[in-house]
């Protein structure tokens, strides 16, 4: 049987070094201590602080809304809960795009106040100047391509991306620039699967994808996705594992009958 390296820490350089030996690099989002915990005791390699927070944690329409004092939070309570994983947190929108220093203070306070090892950024040419700034401090960037979340109003819709010569021929271009800048991965969001696998074959840093078929070098899905926590979201590429809402629902109604019948507690769960 094949045996798999066990990284101890995960850090930038091991997913390079993944990438360079063919390993998949499994990540997955996180937004609390809790889950964190339980994300990292399973082995998993990349915990996303995701701006994805907005819509399953806060239950916003999309990931605009959140505010970067929200991901501080978020971020700093799954650092406490990782001892192995590599933290990435997502900046969000409004807070780098168009002014690079304000880009940089953003990173820095995320880097600072939450403890995380790195921030993720979406876009290519038209953020590249926040990038090199972030990157000048010494704080790993990693980049999102393809459906970008925070430019929803500009899509105006959540369909697959680059479908078509001059997106995909800039999505590729923009790879490359990322790649150069210094950016440690790149996030490839719900593009055809040919397009991510030339992108990876072509760049040296390692791809992630979500939506973006099994030619990358990693893959990412939001927890509550693939737990079956989130209801009426069942884009072709999600798989879920579980289904926790049933799960959890189970639970709570055998609570509310044990409470409403006396049953709960008994003897043995009293002083
Ligand atoms: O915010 C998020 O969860 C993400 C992933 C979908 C890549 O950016």
């Amino acid at each position: 049987m094949e045996s798999r390296k066990y990284y101890t820490k995960i850090t930038t350089h091991v997913l390079q070094e993944m990438k360079l030996k063919g390993e998949k690099i499994a990540m997955l989002t996180g937004y609390d201590y809790s889950m964190a915990r339980i994300l990292d005791e399973s082995g998993i390699e990349v915990i996303l602080v995701g701006d994805s927070a907005s819509n399953v944690m806060a239950g916003h329409k999309t990931t605009l809304p959140i505010t970067l004092d929200e991901m501080i939070y978020h971020a700093g309570s799954v650092v406490r809960g990782v001892s192995r994983a590599l933290v990435v947190v997502d900046l969000p929108f409004g807070t780098y795009q168009g002014n690079s220093i304000e880009a940089l203070h953003s990173a820095i306070r995320i880097m600072k106040e939450s403890g995380a090892s790195g921030i993720k950024i979406e876009g290519g040419k038209e953020v590249i100047a926040s990038v090199d700034r972030i990157l000048s401090a010494g704080i790993p960037v990693m980049g999102h391509l393809g459906l970008t979340p925070q430019a929803i109003h500009k899509f105006g819709t959540y369909v697959v991306r680059a479908t078509e010569k001059d997106e995909a021929d800039k999505l590729v271009t923009d790879a490359h620039l990322l790649e150069k800048a210094g950016c440690f991965a790149i996030v490839l969001e719900k593009i055809p699967a040919r397009l991510a696998a030339q992108v990876t074959s072509e760049l040296k840093i390692p791809t992630i994808g979500i939506g973006a078929g099994s030619s990358v070098d990693g893959q990412v899905l939001v927890l509550h996705d693939m737990l079956g926590i989130t209801q009426n979201f069942s884009p072709r590429y999600l798989r879920r594992y579980h289904n926790l809402t049933e799960e959890i629902k189970g639970s709570v109604t055998a609570y509310i009958n044990d409470v409403k019948s006396g049953e709960f507690p008994n003897e043995r769960e009293q002083y």
